[in-house]
């Protein structure tokens, strides 16, 4: 029964589905806030940090926010990069544009959004210091395209950093799986499956991953290679 129900809500996935609920979760601040929070035990800031860290910014850089959503990292990067550093922010969802265009004007550097679609990034080839997306490639779904074009942004020895979940590794937490991987591909067009540190490593010379929660959160982070 919950076997089937993870099927049907799987089948619904597409690109389509992923702007009508993230639409939806634009509008819900405060629920999108406590989501994000629960997949993340609770430890968002420090997730973020850790993610914005790796990518070893420095002032005057230009980084890019893949799958940005409202703008969550906007803050760290513009601390990153400082006042004459620029954020490029890139979503498919209208309303998160919205919102991460509002966010953009509260931090202390340039900020541009772009609605586009991240497996076809709309950014000059090696224009960027540091990539990062956090909880998005798990949101899209084909991630070698988008890995391969985040790579594609990236200047030589720029870094990634992605930040993301899968479902629980750990007795006796995982028997809850198919349930939450089927409300989690409805509600926010989750692909638990996508093989996202997988394509990180197989795209970028040098890797490092770090796990938390039992190997159900990380952050892997690669540099682009000469
Ligand atoms: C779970 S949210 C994460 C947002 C933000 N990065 C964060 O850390 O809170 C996933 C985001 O990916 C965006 N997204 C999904 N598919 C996309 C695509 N093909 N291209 C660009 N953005 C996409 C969604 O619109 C949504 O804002």
């Amino acid at each position: 029964m919950i076997d089937a129900f993870r099927q049907w809500a799987f089948d619904r996935r597409d690109h389509t589905h992923s702007q009508r609920v993230y639409d939806w979760w634009s509008r819900h601040d405060w629920v999108y806030a406590a989501f994000v929070a629960a997949f993340l035990f609770g430890r968002t800031g420090e997730f973020r940090d850790r993610t914005v860290d790796a990518l070893s910014l420095d002032h005057s850089d230009t980084a890019l926010d893949v799958g940005c959503g409202p703008g969550p990292n906007f803050d760290r990067l513009a601390d990153a990069v400082g006042p004459t550093g620029t954020i490029v922010g890139v979503d498919a969802s209208p309303g998160m544009v919205k919102r991460a265009r509002e966010r953009g004007e509260q931090v202390n550097c340039e900020v541009e959004v772009l609605r586009a679609d991240a497996r076809r990034l709309p950014v000059a080839h090696a224009r960027f210091d540091g990539v990062c997306a956090t909880l998005s490639l798990s949101a899209i779904g084909d991630v070698e395209a988008v890995v391969s074009e985040m790579s594609d942004a990236l200047r030589p020895g720029g870094r990634i950093a992605v930040l993301d979940a899968r479902s629980f590794q750990m007795a006796p937490l995982r028997w809850l799986n198919p349930l939450i991987e089927g409300v989690s591909a409805y509600i926010t067009n989750w692909y638990p499956e996508a093989p996202i540190v997988q394509s990180v490593e197989e795209t970028f010379p040098s890797v490092f991953s770090e796990t938390f929660h039992g190997g159900t959160v990380y952050v892997v982070t690669g540099t682009k290679g000469a």
